[in-house]
């Protein structure tokens, strides 16, 4: 919450944002950078005690000229009947829901071999049916009649992601999810796109692998282009970007924001092995052998 938005004051003035995971990370960064520009916020996931910590943090920093205001409200976007809630509830409160920041989610780090049923299960649930029920409820109360715009929150998945298969699998199921919701709902004027962070350092983003943590991040370092990690405000700035009216004509897409890290190295190491089919025999391959181990000459 530190930084301070390059858009204009009071270009979200009297709208209204749903963000999920809105009170840590990520989320947290988006909800300061919207009700800075004058967007009322409701910060909403699981855990109501950190919700209304970061609520009250959130409300400090609003000038007292601002019409936007924070709302936190509990919901666990795996079930649909939470979502339901939080949805009328925001209707109830402001009279409209103008955006909505999917960033709600979470994952660990597993082998695809060892990951259990239940685990692969709970990652799926939140990462992709969580976004997919947000979605269909806000466009079924509000949205369908009214318009609105949707960011998703995915991840550098475009290469797979090993050691990650499960959060892998939804996110690139958001990614698709995406353009098929901007062709669907084109005829409400809804525009949604997608946010795929490379990696991006908080507390809690840490906090969240445990004692993994903070060598997963350390390592990340030298896979970025960057050679640093992301902060959360880097990725703000684009949700506010894709919210905002600079982007009336863009709907449908996936912005990586990541330093051009899915384009370059991956943490993921391959140990030497000799378990790979020979390759077939023949002059290329006698070739080969010779520029690998040249005959000595003498
Ligand atoms: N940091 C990165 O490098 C990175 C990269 C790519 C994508 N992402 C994704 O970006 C999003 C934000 O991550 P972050 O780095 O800011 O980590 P974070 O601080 O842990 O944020 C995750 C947020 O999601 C909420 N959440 C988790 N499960 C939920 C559920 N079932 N229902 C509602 N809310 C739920 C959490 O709050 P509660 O625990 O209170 O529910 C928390 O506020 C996540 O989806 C993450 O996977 C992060």
């Amino acid at each position: 919450m530190a930084a301070s938005s390059v858009f204009r004051p009071g270009l979200f003035n009297h709208k209204v944002a749903i963000v999920t995971g809105g009170g840590t990370g990520i989320g947290k960064a988006i909800s300061a950078e919207l009700l800075e520009l004058g967007c009322s916020v409701v910060i909403s996931s699981r855990k109501a005690e950190r919700l209304e910590a970061a609520a009250q943090e959130m409300r400090q920093k609003i000038p007292p000229s601002s019409p936007a205001c924070v709302t936190p409200v509990t919901c666990n976007i795996r079930k649909e009947d939470e979502v339901k809630d939080l949805i009328s509830t925001v209707l109830k409160k402001y009279g409209r829901i103008d955006f909505l920041v999917n960033n709600g989610g979470g994952q660990f780090q597993s082998p695809a071999e060892y990951m259990s049923s239940k685990g692969w299960k709970a990652v799926i649930d939140t990462n992709l049916t969580g976004t997919f029920h947000c979605c269909q409820q806000v466009y079924a109360a509000w949205m369908k009649k009214h318009g609105g715009v949707i960011v998703n929150i995915i991840a550098d998945m475009w290469r797979g992601f090993p050691g990650m298969a499960h959060t892998g699998a939804a996110r690139a199921a958001v990614d698709n999810l995406t353009k098929t919701l901007a062709i669907e709902w084109a005829a409400s004027g809804v525009r949604i796109n997608s946010v795929a962070p490379g990696i991006i350092f908080s507390k809690t983003a840490m906090e969240n692998y445990k004692e993994l943590g903070p060598e997963i991040f350390k390592m990340s370092i030298p896979c970025s282009p960057a050679k640093r990690l992301g902060m959360p405000e880097e990725i703000s700035s684009t949700v506010c970007f894709l919210l905002s009216p600079a982007a009336t004509y863009i709907s449908g897409a996936s912005l990586r924001v990541d330093a051009g890290q899915s384009l370059y190295r991956s943490m993921w190491e391959i140990p030497d092995h000799s378990a790979w089919p020979e390759a077939p025999e023949g002059e290329n391959q006698e070739a080969l052998k010779d520029l690998l181990n040249p005959k000595s000459k003498l």
